[in-house]
C-alpha cells in the first residue's frame, strides 16, 4: 500500500465487483424503499434516474479519473494539486472514518439479529426487545457509563473481520471477499424477492412502486431526495471510487465501468425494494396495520418491523429471517471494508507505513470510537452522528471535491483520461455538470441538511455536534502538519 509497492487489481472484473459491493450497502436495503415511498412511489423513478445519470455517474467519473490518473491516495492527490488544501482531504477522510465507526455498529446489531432470527428470540414485542434487551437504551449521557456487552462483542467481531480482510493483499483480501460475497448476496435477494411475491397481500406492497403520484414531480424536495439517495447509495464523496480506481491496471475503460457499477447498484436497490414492499404488503394484509406505518427506514425497519413480520410468517420465518439478516451483514461488511480502505490507504501513503500497519492502526482507533456506541447512550449518540455526518459533513466533502477537481485542478485533463480507453466518451456536457450543475445541486441539498440539523435536536445533540465540529477541524489540521515521508 505504501508508495514503493502499490497494490493493483488482478483484472477489471475484480474492480467492478469490489465497486458494486462497496456501493450496495445498508442504504440500498433499508433507505431506498422509504425514500421511494415517501416521494411519490413510481413517479420517483424519474428524478431518481435523472439524478443517477446527470449527477451520480458524473461524480463517480470524477473520482475514477482522478484516482486512475494520479494512482495514489486522496490526501496525496489533493496535496499535489495544492499543498495548502491537504486538510480538506483529511477532513473528508475523517468524515468517512467516523461514518465507518457507527456503520460497523449497525452491522454489529445486525449480527446479533442474525443469531436471534434462528429462534425468533425477540419475542412478541420486537420494539421493546430492541430498545431494552439489545441496546439497553438510555437517552442521556449517563448511559455512557454502562457498557452493553453483547453489542461490544458484536462490534469487536465485525472490526476483526474488517481487519482480517483489509490487511491482506488487495486481491486476496478485498478482491476475494467481494468476489465471493457479492454473488451470494444477489442470490439471497433473489430468493427473498421470489418468496415475498408469493405471500398473500404482496400486491398491496409492490403496487406502491408501480403507482405513480405525478404531482410529486413538481415538488423540489422530491428531486433533492432523489439526489440525496444517489449520493448515499453510490457512496459519493467517500473516496472509495477514487481509491479503488487508483488500483486499476492500465487500459481500463473507466466510463464503461462507471455505467456498469451505477446500473448494478440501482438495479439492486429497485429489485430489492420489490421484496421489501411485498413483505410489508403481506404484513398490512395479515395484521391490518396501515402500510404507511410500516414503511419506516433504517433500524426501525430492519430490527423492529421485520421481526414483527417474521413473527406472523410461521415456519418460513426461520429461513427468510436469517437470510434477510445475512443479506444486510454481507452488504454491510463489503461497504465497511471499502470505507476503511480509502482511509487506511491515505494513512499508509502519508506515513509510508505498510498496508498491515495502517489498517491495524485504523481498526484499533475505529474499534475504540465504535465502543462509544456499545454503551447505553450508544444508540442516541449514533443517531446524532448519523444525521450530522450525512446531512452536513459528507455533503460538504462532495462539494469541496467538486471545487478542487472541477475548478482548481486542470479539469480538461480528466476528460482525456476518461476517454482514453472507454467505449462511451464524455465531453462538454460532463464538464458543465461537474463545474456548475452538480455543485449547485449539492449546495441546495447541503443547505437543506444544514437547516434540518440546526432546527432539530436537543441539548445532547448540540453537545455531540459541537464535539464533532471541533474534532473535524483539529484532527485534519494535525494530520496535515505532521511531517510526511512520501509527500516530500
Ligand atoms: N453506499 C453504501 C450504503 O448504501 C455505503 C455507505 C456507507 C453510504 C455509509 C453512506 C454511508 O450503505
Amino acid at each position: 500500500m505504501s508508495s514503493s509497492k502499490r497494490s493493483q487489481w488482478n483484472n477489471n472484473i475484480v474492480f467492478i465487483m469490489a465497486m458494486i459491493s462497496s456501493a450496495v450497502g445498508l442504504g440500498n436495503i433499508w433507505r431506498f424503499p422509504n425514500v421511494l415511498y415517501s416521494n411519490g412511489g413510481g413517479s420517483f423513478m424519474i428524478p431518481y434516474i435523472v439524478s443517477l445519470f446527470l449527477l451520480g455517474i458524473s461524480f463517480v467519473l470524477v473520482e475514477y479519473a482522478v484516482g486512475y490518473k494520479f494512482k495514489t491516495s486522496l490526501s496525496r492527490i489533493v496535496y499535489s494539486i495544492n499543498s495548502k488544501l491537504e486538510p480538506v482531504a483529511w477532513f473528508i477522510l475523517l468524515v468517512v472514518f467516523l461514518i465507518t465507526t457507527y456503520y460497523v455498529c449497525v452491522v454489529g446489531w445486525d449480527l446479533i439479529y442474525l443469531v436471534l432470527s434462528f429462534t425468533k428470540a425477540w419475542g412478541a414485542n420486537p420494539d421493546l426487545y430492541f430498545a431494552n434487551h439489545v441496546l439497553h437504551a438510555n437517552d442521556s449521557f449517563a448511559g455512557l457509563a454502562t457498557i452493553v456487552p453483547n453489542v461490544l462483542v458484536s462490534i469487536f467481531v465485525i472490526w476483526i473481520v474488517i481487519w482480517l480482510i483489509v490487511k491482506r493483499d488487495l486481491n486476496d483480501g478485498i478482491g476475494k471477499v467481494c468476489r465471493i460475497l457479492l454473488p451470494i448476496l444477489c442470490a439471497i435477494v433473489v430468493i427473498i424477492v421470489a418468496f415475498s411475491l408469493m405471500l398473500p397481500g404482496a400486491s398491496i406492497g409492490y403496487a406502491q412502486i408501480f403507482t405513480p403520484d405525478w404531482s410529486a414531480l413538481t415538488n423540489p424536495n422530491v428531486w433533492l431526495a432523489a439526489f440525496g439517495q444517489i449520493v448515499f447509495s453510490l457512496s459519493l464523496g467517500m473516496a472509495i471510487a477514487l481509491t479503488y480506481a487508483s488500483y486499476l491496471p492500465d487500459g481500463a475503460k473507466l466510463v464503461d465501468n462507471a455505467l456498469v457499477v451505477a446500473f448494478s447498484n440501482s438495479g439492486f436497490e429497485v429489485f430489492n425494494s420489490i421484496g421489501i414492499f411485498s413483505i410489508l404488503g403481506f404484513m398490512t394484509f395479515t395484521s391490518g396495520i396501515p402500510f404507511d406505518e410500516l414503511v419506516t427506514e433504517g433500524t426501525g425497519l430492519a430490527f423492529v418491523v421485520f421481526p414483527q413480520v417474521f413473527n406472523i410468517m410461521g415456519n418460513w420465518a426461520y429461513l427468510i429471517g436469517p437470510l434477510f439478516f445475512l443479506c444486510i451483514l454481507f452488504a454491510g461488511i463489503t461497504s465497511a471494508i471499502a470505507l476503511l480502505e480509502g482511509v487506511a490507504y491515505s494513512l499508509s501513503e502519508k506515513f509510508d507505513a505498510s498496508r498491515e500497519k495502517a489498517v491495524t492502526i485504523a481498526c484499533i482507533a475505529g474499534f475504540l470510537i465504535s465502543s462509544i456506541f456499545a454503551t447505553s447512550a450508544g444508540s442516541m449518540i449514533l443517531g446524532i452522528f448519523d444525521s450530522f455526518l450525512n446531512n452536513f459533513a459528507l455533503l460538504l466533502g462532495v462539494l469541496l471535491e467538486c471545487i478542487i477537481f472541477g475548478w482548481i485542478y486542470k479539469f480538461d485533463e480528466l476528460i482525456a483520461t476518461l476517454n482514453q480507453y472507454s467505449t462511451v466518451k464524455v465531453g462538454k456536457l460532463w464538464k458543465i455538470v461537474i463545474k456548475y450543475i452538480l455543485p449547485v445541486c449539492i449546495f441546495f441539498l447541503w443547505m437543506q441538511g444544514v437547516y434540518s440539523t440546526l432546527t432539530s435536536g436537543d441539548v445532547n445533540s448540540l453537545i455531540v455536534r459541537i464535539i464533532l465540529c471541533i474534532v473535524l477541524i483539529i484532527v485534519p489540521v494535525i494530520l496535515s502538519v505532521l511531517p510526511s515521508k512520501s509527500n516530500s
